[in-house]
C-alpha cells in the first residue's frame, strides 16, 4: 500500500496544534502561571438563550417517534436553506435558490474539501499571510509543489503588507483559483466594494474561480465593506462563498456553516466543455457527507429569529469591543497595529524587529499572553503577530496591560 506522500511534505503539525503544544509545555513547567489565551480564534461567550431553547426543543423532538429524524438531506434541511436565502441574501438584494446553499459542519471543512472539485494541476493563488487550511489542503492534494524558504513552488503568493495597506495586487500571471478571505483572517483588514469588484472583474475576464471565505462577515459594520461577494455584479458566475455560524453565533463547538455554489459558476474539462460546479459539489456531499445534525440546524435557524439576532449581535459587539481594547491599548503603547475594526482579529508588528516566533515566546514567558505568530500564516506574516478579540473582556484588558509594560521601541 502506497501512501499519499504529499502529507509528508506538510509541516509536522497544524499551526494551532503547534501553538497548543508549546503552551501546554510552558504550563506544565510553570503550573502557577496565569496564562491569557488570545491565540486561536475560539469564541468564549456562551450560546445565546434563543438558540439554546431551539436546541432543547429539537432534542425533545428526537425523543418522540412522531418527530424523530434519522438521516437528513446531505445538502441541509430546506427550513434552514430557505431562511439563509431570505435573511443573509435577499435582505441585501441578492437572489439565490435554496439549492445553491449547502449546509455543512463548518467553513473549515468546506474550504478544505472544495479542492475535490479542482484538477490536480490547477494553479492556486493565495493572499499572504493566509488561513493555513487553504495551503495545507492543497499540499495534501498535490497542487502545491515543493516548500522552499516558507513558500510552496506551485502556489502563487499575493503579498499583503504595510506597504500595500494589506490590499493585495491582482496576480501577475493568471492562476486558476484564488482564495480570498474578507474580513481577513489573520490581518483583520477588509476590502471595500470597489476593491473587491476588481477581483470579480479579473476573475470574469480570465476565467478564474474565486473561493471567497466570508466567515467573519458578521463583524462588518462599515457601509463600504461588503458582507458577501455576491454584492458585486457578476460574482455569481465566478465565486463560491463560505459562511460560518462559528464566530457569528458561537458555534465553534456546535459546528455549522454553509457554502454557496451558484448554478452559474462553471469550470471546464480538458476538452473545453463548460461544467457547472453546483451539481459536482452536490455529488461530492452526497457521497462523503451525511448532513449536519438536525438539532444543530434547528439551532442555526434560531439565530435568524428577531430575538436570536438581538442576542448574537450583543456578543458580536462584545468581541468587537475586545478588538478595540487590543488595538487601542497597543497603539497607546507605541505598537503598529492593523485590522480589528470590521473584524475580530488585530494584527500587530512585532517590536524591535523580532521574529514572530521570538515574540510569541517572549510574550508567553514575560507576560503569559498567548497570541499567534504571523509567520505561521505565511512568509509575509514574518515580523507580525495576531491577537484575537474572542477572549473574555476582563482578561483581554489584562493581557493588553501586561503587554503595555514591555515598552516597544518601534
Ligand atoms: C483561527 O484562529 O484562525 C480560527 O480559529 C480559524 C478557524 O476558524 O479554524
Amino acid at each position: 500500500m502506497y501512501i499519499n506522500e504529499h502529507f509528508l511534505a506538510l509541516p509536522e503539525s497544524y499551526l494551532f496544534s503547534e501553538i497548543a503544544r508549546k503552551v501546554a509545555a510552558f504550563e506544565a513547567e510553570n503550573p502557577q502561571s496565569a496564562i491569557i489565551r488570545l491565540g486561536i480564534g475560539d469564541v468564549t461567550r456562551p450560546i445565546v438563550p434563543t438558540v439554546i431553547k431551539a436546541l432543547h426543543a429539537a432534542v425533545d423532538e428526537m425523543a418522540q417517534a412522531s418527530t424523530f429524524r434519522g438521516y437528513g438531506p446531505e445538502q441541509g434541511y430546506l427550513f434552514l436553506r430557505q431562511t439563509i436565502v431570505e435573511h443573509d441574501f435577499l435582505s441585501r438584494n441578492i437572489t439565490l435558490e435554496p439549492d445553491e446553499i449547502f449546509i455543512s459542519d463548518g467553513a473549515k471543512s468546506d474550504t478544505g474539501n472544495i479542492g475535490d472539485l479542482l484538477d490536480s494541476q490547477c494553479v492556486v493563488a493565495v493572499t499572504d499571510p493566509v488561513y493555513p487550511v487553504y495551503i495545507d489542503s492543497n499540499v495534501m492534494a498535490g497542487r502545491a509543489g515543493e516548500l522552499h524558504n516558507g513558500k510552496w513552488s506551485r502556489i502563487q503568493y499575493l503579498p499583503c503588507n504595510e506597504a500595500n495597506q494589506f490590499i493585495p495586487s491582482l496576480p501577475k500571471s493568471r492562476p486558476d483559483v484564488i482564495y480570498l478571505c474578507y474580513p481577513n483572517n489573520p490581518t483583520g483588514t477588509t476590502l471595500t466594494r470597489t476593491q473587491l469588484k476588481k477581483w470579480v472583474d479579473y476573475a470574469r475576464e480570465n476565467d478564474v474561480l474565486i473561493l471567497f471565505d466570508a466567515a467573519y462577515e458578521a463583524f462588518v459594520h462599515d457601509e463600504e465593506v461588503p458582507h458577501s461577494i455576491y454584492e458585486i455584479e457578476g460574482a455569481k458566475e465566478v465565486a463560491i462563498e463560505f459562511r460560518s455560524f462559528s464566530k457569528t453565533a458561537g458555534f465553534t463547538g456546535l459546528r455549522c456553516g454553509y457554502t454557496i455554489i451558484p448554478k452559474a459558476v462553471k469550470g471546464k474539462t480538458h476538452d473545453g466543455k463548460r461544467v457547472a460546479l453546483n451539481p459536482l459539489w452536490n455529488r461530492r456531499q452526497c457521497t462523503k457527507f451525511n448532513g449536519t445534525a438536525y438539532i444543530i440546524q434547528r439551532a442555526a435557524e434560531a439565530v435568524y429569529t428577531p430575538q436570536g439576532q438581538t442576542e448574537i449581535q450583543a456578543n458580536i459587539a462584545y468581541y468587537l469591543n475586545n478588538a478595540h481594547t487590543i488595538k487601542h491599548g497597543l497603539e497607546t503603547a507605541g505598537y503598529k497595529v492593523f485590522g480589528g475594526e470590521n473584524a475580530p482579529y488585530v494584527w500587530m508588528k512585532t517590536p524591535d524587529g523580532m521574529s514572530s516566533w521570538d515574540f510569541f515566546h517572549h510574550l508567553l514567558h514575560t507576560c503569559q499572553v498567548v497570541g499567534t505568530p504571523g509567520v505561521g500564516f505565511g512568509p509575509c506574516g514574518e515580523g507580525y503577530f495576531r491577537l484575537t478579540g474572542f477572549g473574555d473582556a476582563q482578561k483581554t484588558k489584562e493581557a493588553i496591560e501586561r503587554i503595555q509594560t514591555l515598552k516597544p521601541s518601534i
